[in-house]
């Protein structure tokens, strides 16, 4: 069975839409730590955050947070400093994936350049594997950059499904062929197989057709939707809320 990761950053971006400054006596919601019990409960496998040095969404806070209640089922997502190693190695959440970061995106953009970072990422992944967190490499379907992940001894791989998704339907088929050939490549080279971004309710049959995935983790499609399915029962309550006695 292919598990589901839920990225709850989202969640975060609404809250800090109106809460980046506190405001006395109110309590921020929503809460992501209590909405990722709520992903649980529901059946997903994990969490995901990404703790984002500009810390637009998710705040250190909910971090701490998260690992109090569900270490075992954390993915902390994170760039590939020493600032975040220590966070981590503090943290010990069950995995990490490493993600290239970049302040002026609106999100990740692209893949982790192992292949030319084997210098400053294999001291990382060495620390993190002693400290038995999961280290997976958020990467794109380059064949040299799954031979890095080969050399670095990362366990994980996630791939990056962006470009896929955000094909028009002609060049899909290119972009699907790309992230099959890399979960092929990964998989005969004993790296589990993540995938994530931009994944929806209306893409995820095609992608299913890729072997060997074990995780996908999503976030902005599977928060809009809770808003589709959740907004009329919202618009009910607050109505009867108001309803003159
Ligand atoms: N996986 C990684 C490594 C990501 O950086 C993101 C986006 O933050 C996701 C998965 C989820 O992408 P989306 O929000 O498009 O579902």
């Amino acid at each position: 069975m292919i598990r589901l990761g839920v990225n709850i950053d989202h969640l975060a971006t609404l809250r800090q839409a109106r809460y980046r400054v506190p405001i006395p006596g109110v309590i921020p919601e929503p809460d992501p730590v209590s909405l990722a019990r709520t992903c649980l409960f529901a059946g997903a496998h994990s969490i995901t955050v990404h703790l984002r040095e500009d810390r637009r969404h998710i705040q250190d806070d909910d971090v701490l947070r998260l690992g109090h209640e569900c270490r075992e089922k954390l993915n902390l997502e994170m760039a590939a400093t020493p600032a975040m190693l220590q966070f981590a190695l503090r943290l010990q959440p069950a995995e990490v994936c490493l993600v290239p970061e970049n302040r002026a995106e609106v999100t990740t953009e692209g893949g982790l350049n192992a292949a030319t970072q084997i210098q400053t990422l294999g001291p990382i992944i060495e620390k993190l594997t002693q400290s038995k967190i999961i280290t997976s490499l958020f990467l794109d379907p380059d064949p040299r950059q799954i031979d890095a992940a080969a050399s670095l001894q990362a366990p994980v791989i996630e791939l990056h499904t962006g470009r896929f998704a955000d094909a028009n339907p002609a060049d899909r088929p290119v972009a699907l062929d790309q992230l099959r050939s890399a979960a092929e490549q990964a998989h005969c080279l004993k790296i589990q197989v993540n995938a994530g971004h931009g994944l929806r309710l209306s893409n995820l049959p095609e992608l299913l057709s890729l072997p060997h995935l074990h995780t996908l983790n999503i976030g902005h499609s599977l928060v809009s939707h809770a808003i589709n399915v959740g907004l009329e029962q919202s618009v009910r309550d607050f109505l009867l809320a108001i309803k003159k006695k």
